[in-house]
């Protein structure tokens, strides 16, 4: 483990779920030796017994951490994305700053964006009203394009490579097969995990020369919440028997073991910027 590694992580989607498993496995397995955590989320309490389990984690693998959370952030509403992004900045700079009076220099900046819905997969494309795929892309495009921006503008800000060259900053999307294969009912989520990719994509050209990479990683069928709500709403039927049949043999993925090969990629960082990785790769 290193004895100067800080990092400053924000993340959504933390307290359930691959999100909450991510968070765990960071602290655990990322190799830093200071974690300084924003959870993003919609339920304080919830965020709040997160932050508990985190600092209990943190004790436990010797890691210093520190975490803030910051709640009611319902990322399917634009109105008050704005200040909701603020809200985050804010909260990033409050521990950057903390950072910095301390000896414990903040040396990598992370974001995860991990929240994400699945629409109405009982439905196929033609049965899609324009409304409910503006909905659905505000929540899993639109917003994420947000927090990326914000993101970006102020860690770069923050860390001008001139005067902190080794500073390194990473964008996570958690993407999925659909983001790279069609399946039919799966329309509006396909479309947003592919427009997710693409977007990282880019990130990883533009932003290449300030020691900036993206990573979209695609955690398998995970055995969880979500994909018990694929097994009931999926409209295909020949995909409906496959999950069926995942679930009932006990082969969904397993949270833990696809969010450690996470952090495990992250930590040895060779992965190619802007890729897509799938749990089931090598
Ligand atoms: N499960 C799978 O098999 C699977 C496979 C491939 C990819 N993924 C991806 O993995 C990521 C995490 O999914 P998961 O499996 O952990 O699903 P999950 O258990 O349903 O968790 C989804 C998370 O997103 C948050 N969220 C939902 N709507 C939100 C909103 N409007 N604003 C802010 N946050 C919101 C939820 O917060 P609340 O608790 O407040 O609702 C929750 O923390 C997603 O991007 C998903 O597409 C999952």
């Amino acid at each position: 483990m290193s004895s100067k590694e800080h990092h400053l992580v924000i993340i959504n989607g933390v307290n359930r779920g691959f999100g909450h498993s991510v968070a765990l496995d960071y602290i655990r397995h990322s190799g830093a030796h200071a974690v300084s955590f924003v959870l993003v989320g919609r339920t304080q309490h919830s965020l709040e017994q997160v932050l508990t389990e985190l600092h209990e984690a943190a004790s436990h693998a010797g890691v210093v951490f520190k975490g803030v959370v910051v709640s009611e952030v319902d990322l399917a509403h634009l109105n008050s994305l704005d200040s909701n992004l603020a809200r985050i900045q804010s909260a990033a700079a409050d521990l950057r700053d903390e950072a910095a009076q301390s000896t414990r220099t903040i040396t990598k900046s992370v974001l995860f964006n991990n929240a994400g819905s699945l629409g109405d997969l009982s439905k196929t494309v033609k049965e899609f009203t324009w409304q409910e795929a503006r909905s659905y892309l505000d929540f899993n495009v639109v917003s994420l394009v947000g927090l990326c921006s914000m993101f970006l503008k102020d860690t770069l800000e923050a860390f001008p490579k001139e005067q902190y060259p080794d500073h390194r900053t990473v964008v996570v999307s958690i993407s999925s097969l659909l983001a790279v294969q069609a399946f039919p009912n799966w329309g509006l989520y396909a479309a947003g995990k592919a427009a997710r990719d693409r977007l990282l994509g880019v990130i990883a050209l533009e932003e290449a020369a300030n020691n900036v990479k993206t990573l979209n990683y695609a955690p398998g069928p995970l055995d969880n919440e979500m994909q018990a709500d694929v097994r009931r709403t999926l409209g295909d039927k020949e995909q409906l028997k496959i999950y069926d049949d995942m679930h009932k043999s006990g082969s969904l993925v397993k949270m833990e073991d696809s969010s450690r090969k996470l952090i495990h990629l992250l930590k040895a960082d060779t992965f190619t910027s802007g890729g897509h990785i799938d749990f089931y790769d090598e």
